[in-house]
């Protein structure tokens, strides 16, 4: 690893080290080395075939106009039992044992694929949801999706216990509204952070990309781990990029932690 590298991952664990309140963003590149393909990298989902991005944008309109016609596409689509048989990789347990050793206090995450939680973090706001629930955009209430195993199974649509509406699955489709209570607490910490430590995403999908922006207007170090630049690095947003594999410079920024803290 060249030593421009290694000098970042030293630089990142020190500041992380004198954070007082740091905070992990993370997109679809932290999930990429369990498996899970992302959007917009070099080989992501959207990349490869641009079309199957455009008929993303239909799917919460078709959940609105017809319900059962949603349930028969969601649970035909082979996505989701990809996500369910995923398991984190060494970045997700890296957050994982920051948050461990207090200092990463939340993760932020745009990912449904719940690899943060399976990791171990605690604190983890699902920004697009998450295939574990689903969720009644009516009432806003959340169930886990496992008490409508049965209704699933015999293909009847799930309905809310609240208010007896037609649940969707928890994950936040292109054109419907990031689900507030997520929303305001996501904002509440980009506010409060004075560190967000940004991993593998392109930063091009608002709202969730407004966060290291928030962070950064309120005085916060932003730091990216990325393949490639992002509009955070060329607008200046993040103070630098290490550049390379999340899987393998985050366990290193943690290993460099442990090293000052035992100096210390
Ligand atoms: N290490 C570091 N960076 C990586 C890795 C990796 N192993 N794998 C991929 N990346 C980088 C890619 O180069 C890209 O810059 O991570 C970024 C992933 O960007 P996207 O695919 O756009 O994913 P994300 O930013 O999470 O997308 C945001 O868009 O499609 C919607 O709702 C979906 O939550 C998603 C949102
Ligand atoms: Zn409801």
């Amino acid at each position: 690893m060249e030593s421009s590298i290694k000098d970042l991952i030293k630089r990142a664990a020190e500041d992380l080290a004198n954070s007082k309140y740091a905070v992990a963003f993370t997109g679809a590149g932290i999930s990429t080395e369990s498996g899970i393909p992302d959007f917009r990298g070099p080989s992501g989902i959207w990349t490869r075939d641009p079309e199957a991005e455009r008929r993303s944008y239909e799917i919460f309109g078709k959940f609105l106009r017809n319900p059962k016609e949603y349930w028969e596409e969601a649970l035909r689509s082979p996505f989701f039992s990809i996500l369910e048989q995923a398991k984190p990789n060494p970045a997700h347990y890296a957050l994982a044992e920051l948050e461990e050793m207090g200092i990463i206090k939340a993760v932020i995450t745009q990912n449904i694929d719940a690899l943060h939680q399976k990791a171990g973090s605690k604190n983890v706001l699902e920004f697009h949801g998450g295939i574990t629930k689903l969720r009644c955009i009516y009432c806003g209430c959340r169930f886990p999706r496992e008490d409508f195993s049965k209704e699933i199974e015999e293909k009847r649509i799930p309905m809310c216990k609240e208010c007896g509406s037609p649940l969707k699955m928890d994950v936040v489709y292109f054109t419907e509204p990031i689900p507030r209570d997520v929303y305001e607490l996501s904002f509440e910490e980009a506010m409060k952070c004075d560190l967000m430590l940004v991993c593998g995403t392109s930063a091009v999908v608002y709202p969730a990309a407004e966060l290291p922006r928030v962070a950064k207007r309120r005085g916060a170090k932003v730091i990216e781990v990325n393949f490639e630049e992002t509009p955070l690095t060329h607008e200046m947003i993040s103070d630098y990029l290490i550049e390379g594999k999340v899987g393998e410079i985050l366990p290193k920024i943690v290993e460099e932690v442990k090293k000052l803290r035992e100096r210390q």
